[in-house]
């Protein structure tokens, strides 16, 4: 092999014919390889791209037993003059000089053969399925994403401030929490009244894995002004659906001295910008997602940018359901918990738009909430979205120390664990707002993928910790 740099495949397409003439170097997997006595075509990528890049091969200078080990998913290494394709389908093509295979995949093993696979097949592979192009697609989509998200922010004069998973107190309150201990569970110690003494544990006392790096993310915001979090966060809960996961990324902002609107404009704004964005960068991947699963994914993706998002007090959005006349599968009625099958048919029934439904019942919602003036509902808000529901939860933040600690009483939440939480508003309080945007949702939004086991390298659920 000759000392040349290697490209990847996706800078060689889009160099075109400029390229033609070069001897090229590229590395990668192959995905098929067809053609006759004479000459042999193989499909290859690494990766950077959808497309593939097809290589030549002229069988009076490879031998047929040189290229049987080169079969769909073998690795190898190619150089060869890059020509502008006679054949449809690319407009370049590698006429190779050297091949060296650097690892093989037996055909009988190899679970990834040309047909196309069930995603439900290949969420048991999911130690290989990047290699498939759907999930090459999902993966960089879902990368663009995440860089986006520190983009947007970081334009924005926001701090990305990092805050624990390990945790000793219960943001969102639901008790939904994986316990983090280093005690032996066959040999646990006991206090003098027989409960579990966890003042022996690791830390002391009794820690979690955190629901949410909200709590930690007020203080920060009551020092910076404008941070966000972007991280792992974990819920115990038993949901086998399509939108939940145990193990998920969410995007939390927290801001000073913003009030509910300029909450909802943040959040109506941070959406909007990331589907463009991923429209703008990852136009290949949608595209195919598109045509393969979702005719109508671009359609929706651009729909969402250009409209306003509607904004709705929860009590008109309960009379709109009650007054639908349809039949749901859970009854509708002032202070229910709304379900997904409800937040849809406002999203995509009534309003045909993404909805920002706002001012809930306090009983369903978390205590930080700030009380509004009626006494009964406070100043939620939760982004609801076609194909998905809620995909961002939020709220202003109750900066009234004693409506906070009422609350707080009210709810029984552990006080020893919130000390620190009270003290924001102990010393130099200020109205503040946030937000959550579950990650993987909104990757599943922008891949029009229709599981949320999809769109994550390595599901976390009920009953699977593979991989
Ligand atoms: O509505 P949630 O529970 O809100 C909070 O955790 C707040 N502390 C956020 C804040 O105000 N800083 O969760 C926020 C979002 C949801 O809207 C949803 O998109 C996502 O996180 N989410 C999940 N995503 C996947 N799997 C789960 N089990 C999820 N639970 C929530
Ligand atoms: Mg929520």
């Amino acid at each position: 092999m000759k000392d040349i740099r290697r490209k990847r495949v996706a800078e060689i397409l889009a160099s075109g014919s400029a390229l033609a003439g070069e001897t090229v170097d590229v590395k990668g997997w192959v995905r098929t390889r067809r053609g006759n006595k004479n000459v042999q075509f193989i499909a290859l990528n690494d990766g950077s791209t959808i497309k593939n890049l097809q290589i030549v091969l002229d069988l009076s200078r490879f031998s047929e037993e040189e290229l049987k080990p080169v079969t769909t998913g073998s690795s190898i290494h190619v150089q060869g003059k890059l020509v502008e394709s006679q054949g449809k389908g690319q407009s370049v093509e590698v006429q190779a000089d050297e091949l060296e295979i650097y690892g093989t995949a037996s055909p009988e093993e190899y679970p990834l053969q040309k047909k196309g696979h069930s995603l439900e097949f290949l969420r048991e592979k999911a130690h290989l399925r990047p290699r498939t192009n759907t999930f090459g697609a999902v993966l960089r989509i879902r990368h663009a994403l995440a860089f986006a998200i520190h983009k947007f922010f970081n334009d924005k004069g926001f701090y990305y401030f990092h805050t624990p998973l390990i945790t000793a107190s219960d943001c969102e309150g639901a008790g939904a929490m994986f316990q983090v201990t280093t005690l032996d569970p066959e040999n646990l110690p006991r206090t003098e009244e027989g409960k579990v003494d966890y003042s022996r544990d690791f830390f002391g006392k009794h820690a979690s894995l955190t629901v949410s790096g909200q709590l930690e993310g007020e203080l920060g915001a009551t020092a910076l002004g404008n941070i966000y979090t972007f991280g792992p966060t974990f819920r115990a809960e038993n949901s086998n659906t399509p939108r939940h996961l145990s193990e998920f990324w969410m995007i939390e902002p927290e801001m000073a001295f913003y009030e509910i609107k300029d909450n909802m404009d943040l959040a109506e704004e941070f959406i909007k910008y990331c589907v463009s964005y991923a429209l703008e960068h990852c136009a290949d991947d949608i595209q195919f997602l598109n045509d393969m699963f979702d005719k109508e994914l671009i359609e929706r993706l651009k729909f969402v940018i250009h409209n306003d998002f509607v904004r709705l007090p929860y009590t008109e959005g309960v009379r709109i359901l009650e007054e639908s006349g349809r039949k749901f599968e859970f009854p509708v009625y002032w202070g229910v918990d709304l379900a997904s099958e409800h937040e849809r048919y406002l999203v995509e029934e009534h309003f045909k738009k993404p909805v920002i439904l706002t001012d809930y019942p306090k009983e369903i919602k978390a205590f930080y909430m700030k009380l509004n003036d009626d006494g009964k509902t406070v100043r939620a808000m939760d982004v609801l979205f076609p194909k998905i529901g809620e995909i961002i939860g939020g709220s202003q933040r109750e900066e009234d120390y004693d409506k906070l600690m009422g609350r707080i009483e009210e709810l029984h939440i552990p006080m020893k664990d919130m000390w620190w939480y009270l003290d924001t508003r102990r010393f130099g309080t200020v109205p503040h707002s946030g937000f959550g945007l579950g990650f993987e949702r909104l990757v599943l939004f922008v891949t029009g993928m229709q599981n949320i086991r999809d769109v994550i390298p390595f599901p976390r659920y009920p009953g699977n910790c593979e991989f």
